[in-house]
């Protein structure tokens, strides 16, 4: 199927008709006409209950959205990427993130061999210096217990491990600090070590590939600062350092002992890796057992992805709505607002998940799309933003449909603040959903000049995610949940979720002006005059002009 014949599917023409008739139908004359509807556009799996009632969908919508998916060949991409398809067909690569989490005793095959005995003889290796390190077995160079853990990585590389630690901070171990360096700013670095003893500190340089810049700029600084703090004894790499890579060439290339080096797969993109070896950090912290049970999360919603009919299918029915949105409300960002405080970094990470995966404008063959694709995520933990950008969504001009998460139970409870966490989300989306008429504000008494100040129209959507309690278990049905949607997104616009090559001129625009900046010689310049122009100026603040 080509990007034309997206739009010329039945049920996009049908979901263009259906639009036009149902586009200003108020989410308030929804729910009237329907006094079940808070009960009927629900789904629950692997303990994840999604009410996405209050969306501007009835029953024909959904029912269109799903025959779209059908009609995109949802069910075949599904099958594609569990059988271990090159579905990454720009990178000539199979996508298999889900035998990261999948059972010892599973199998799931890459051209005829199964992967899975190798993703647990990693874990295993992993679990056992993870032991090591927690029980203080593994000792520094100076034979002192390490204390602090330093990620260096960037993206896939920091985002999901951070977010992990984040969310996961409950369970972890805290004796041990983790901090994560990512920018290639040195106040990254600075700041994470400023207070640290290297003789208590490992560092974990994680990489894909080796090679990213960013990460090996400051794995050189950390390696410096180590040794600078270490007497200058390159011994100390070795019990300092460890590295979680593709590339064991690169990993034995910058000194550590390729022992030390926790491996995984071409099969896995950045964005998708915080359970494979990635995910050092979060083992570290939380323990081998947890570390397992988050990936039996992880498994049990990848199975009800792959198995569920697509009218329970929760990822399946996130990523339709979006698509509902996104190309027939025209709508260009989504709210994702965790109710959660341990989930603060959950909307960054979301962010290179949902964004370097559907931020594409070409299709798996090459050519233009004429549609919309990935809408731009954003968000923040409730009920802070509430008290910043919520003012947009409940009365600018823009349509942004949010997804709400929430737990039933508090890890930390204390006094009301669950109660009075979980009434602010649910008033949040009932507010959006039926907002306050001009009448409603005039029967208050409010002066006629400020009625259209406080009017709320209303019809905003949202989906309300609501899980038990914040469990390694239920981070990984929460991620495995969104990079399935994504997925979905993906099938629909035919677009390759798996490769990221609009990062690639940016680095090596940067590649080439490093030298530029640094010369000592003044550089030939030839760039637009803008870019020449700044150049000149940043060698002149360093006395290099
Ligand atoms: O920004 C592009 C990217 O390739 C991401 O996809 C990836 O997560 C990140 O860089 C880090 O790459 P690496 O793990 O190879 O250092």
């Amino acid at each position: 199927m080509n990007a034309t014949a997206l739009r010329n599917q039945p049920a996009w023409s049908a979901l263009q008709a259906h639009y036009a008739t149902t586009k200003d139908h108020h989410l308030k004359q929804y729910f009237a006409d329907d006094p079940t509807r808070g009960q009927r556009f629900v789904a629950e799996a692997a303990g994840v209950y999604l009410d996405y009632s209050k969306n501007r969908i009835n029953s024909d919508t959904l029912r269109l959205l799903l025959q779209l998916a059908v009609e995109s060949g949802l069910r075949d991409r599904i099958d594609a990427m569990f059988r271990g398809d090159r579905i990454n067909v720009s990178e000539d690569r199979a996508v298999l993130h889900v035998a990261l989490r999948a059972p010892r005793g599973a199998s799931l095959t890459i051209g005829g061999q199964n992967v899975v005995p190798g993703v647990h003889a990693v874990l295993d290796r992993m679990a056992a210096f993870a032991e090591r390190l927690r029980s203080g077995d593994w000792k520094g160079h100076t034979q002192q217990r390490i204390r602090t853990v330093v990620n260096i990585g960037i993206g896939g590389s920091d985002l999901g491990p951070v977010m992990a630690y984040e969310a996961l901070k409950h369970w972890s171990d805290r004796s041990l600090a983790f901090r994560f360096v990512s920018n290639v700013d040195g106040t990254d670095f600075l700041e994470a070590v400023s207070d640290l003893d290297p003789a208590q500190t490992l560092f974990i340089v994680s990489s894909k590939t080796f090679t990213t810049l960013e990460t090996m700029t400051n794995a050189n600084s950390a390696r410096d600062w180590l040794l600078a703090g270490l007497n200058g004894d390159s011994a100390a790499v070795a019990r300092h350092f460890v590295a979680v890579s593709t590339n064991a060439s690169e990993v034995a290339r910058f000194g550590i002992d390729t022992d030390n080096m926790f491996g995984f797969w071409d099969w896995v993109g950045g964005r998708y890796s915080m359970d494979a070896a990635i995910g050092l950090s979060t083992m570290l912290a939380i323990g081998p057992a947890h570390f397992r049970d988050m990936l039996a999360g992880f498994h049990e919603m990848d199975e009800h992805f792959r198995t569920a009919p697509f009218e329970q299918n929760l990822p399946v029915l996130l990523g339709m709505l979006t698509v509902w949105y996104t190309n027939f409300f025209d709508v260009q960002t989504i709210a994702v607002l965790p109710y959660e405080q341990y989930l603060k970094r959950f909307p960054a990470y979301l962010q290179q998940l949902t964004m370097e995966s559907n931020g594409k404008s070409v299709t798996l063959d090459g050519k233009p799309v004429n549609y919309a694709t990935g809408p731009i995520f954003w968000g923040e933990p409730g009920t802070n933003g509430q008290h910043s950008f919520y003012q947009l969504i409940h009365q600018g001009t823009r349509i942004i449909p949010c997804d709400f998460i929430a737990f039933l139970h508090s890890l930390n409870p204390l006094g009301r603040h669950h109660d009075i966490l979980i009434a602010n989300a649910l008033a949040q989306t009932e507010a959006l959903a039926f907002g306050k008429t001009a009448t409603e504000v005039e029967a208050e008494g409010t002066p006629t000049q400020l009625v259209g100040h406080r009017v709320f129209t209303g019809n905003r959507p949202s989906n309300t995610i609501l899980l038990d309690t914040l469990t390694p278990a239920a981070l990984g049905k929460l991620v495995s949940l969104y990079e399935h949607s994504v997925f979905t997104q993906g099938a629909i616009w035919q677009v390759n979720c798996f490769d990221q090559w609009g990062v690639e001129l940016g680095k090596v625009l940067a590649q080439r002006i490093v030298p530029e900046l640094e010369s000592r010689a003044d550089p030939m310049l030839s760039h637009d005059s803008s870019t020449n122009n700044l150049i000149r100026r940043y060698r002149a603040a360093q006395r290099r002009d």
